[in-house]
């Protein structure tokens, strides 16, 4: 049957993050969905460094080896995430053994190792890696991150250096949060520009996409993709999703400071979305999808960071327990109403 994938067939690929439940169970609704509609796959989490490496030395392939088995028994192009990020990284990293900072040496060799065992592992397996995830803060200043701390800044630079001598073909990404606003859309373009300056290989800029109903602004999102594109590399959305509550999480423009906001809307359509809020919903995705759509000569591919409602790792975050709904199908797996007139607008 015709998918999202047959529709942009030409355009962009269209991707899913998967989890392993939904591996391990490879003949449920999900699959079925994923198989129809997507021609791309990333791994929710079993490619971050807490998985693969959570103890210095000890690598854990398991669920790395059968997502990517997946990914090619199913003619999915594979995306790796994420080599280097602050989140989701074993406390070891940075640390000795009395539990001090390790010097600049020591992390650099650490990056380098995870990276090189990590990536060759899957050398022409994987279209491309988010090599570094999330560096640069709203402010356009750098993350003051254990790896900015103790390498300085050269550490982006590095990580992108060791993805290439591990493989070659592969293509790199830098991935962020937050990217239609300025001074962090600036504050990406400088590190970028730097490296690409110093003759270092960056493919593609991802941005990530969490939205929410009234945040960002469409104008914002596309001087993005414009300024992205001008420095000379591919965009990609690598993550997208649209929270429907009112309190949408921190990065679609709300406080995370304060949870208690979020606590108190746990739930708030009990009885399913409402139509009016599913309009909303459908009204955003088509407006982002036509704004894709038309700068398609920029935009390798669009990611949608889970398949459905239920799977979406935006019912506990930033606290747990929520009941969102901010993909394009539903919980039984059911595609919203508006898919359809996204595969129309193609
Ligand atoms: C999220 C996963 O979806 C959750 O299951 C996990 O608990 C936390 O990480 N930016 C990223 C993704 O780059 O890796 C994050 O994924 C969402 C935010």
């Amino acid at each position: 049957p015709f998918g999202l994938k047959d529709a942009f067939e030409g355009k962009f690929l269209i991707g899913t993050a998967l989890n392993m439940n939904q591996i391990w169970r490879s003949h449920q609704a999900p699959i079925k969905v994923l198989k129809q509609h997507f021609n791309s796959i990333v791994a929710e989490n079993s490619m971050k460094s807490m998985f693969l490496q959570p103890r210095e030395g000890e690598f854990n392939f398991k669920n790395a080896d059968l997502f990517v088995e997946f990914g090619k028994k199913n003619d999915m192009e594979i995306i790796g995430h994420t080599l280097i990020w602050h989140s989701q990284a074993p406390r070891w990293f940075f640390s000795d053994k009395e539990g001090q900072d390790v010097s600049r040496e020591v992390l650099i060799e650490r990056m380098r190792q995870h990276i090189h065992t990590v990536v060759s592992r899957y050398k022409g397996q994987i279209k491309g890696w988010d090599v570094v995830n999330e560096v640069i803060l709203d402010n356009g200043e750098w993350r003051k991150s254990k790896f900015y701390e103790i390498i300085g800044d050269d550490f982006i630079k590095l990580a992108f250096q060791f993805a290439h001598e591990a493989d070659p073909e592969a293509e790199l990404y830098y991935n962020d949060y937050n990217t239609a606003i300025p001074a962090k859309r600036e504050g990406i373009g400088r590190v970028i520009k730097q490296i690409l300056d110093s003759g270092g290989r960056v493919d593609a800029i991802g941005m990530q996409e969490h939205h929410g109903l009234h945040f960002p602004s469409l104008n914002e999102v596309e001087n993005s993709i414009k300024y992205f594109s001008n420095l000379g590399v591919d965009v990609m959305v690598t993550e997208m999703d649209i929270s429907v509550l009112p309190h949408a999480r921190p990065n679609a423009g709300a406080n995370i400071s304060d949870t208690s906001a979020f606590r108190k809307e746990l739930n708030p359509y009990p009885d399913g979305l409402p139509d009016d809020v599913m309009l909303q919903l459908g009204k955003r995705y088509i407006d982002f999808f036509r704004l894709y759509l038309k700068h398609q000569d920029k935009i390798s591919r669009v990611t949608l960071w889970g398949i459905s409602d239920k799977d979406s790792w935006l019912n506990n975050f930033p606290v747990r327990g929520r009941t969102n709904y901010p993909l394009l199908f539903d919980r039984q797996y059911n595609p919203k109403p508006f898919v359809k007139e996204i595969i129309a607008l193609a």
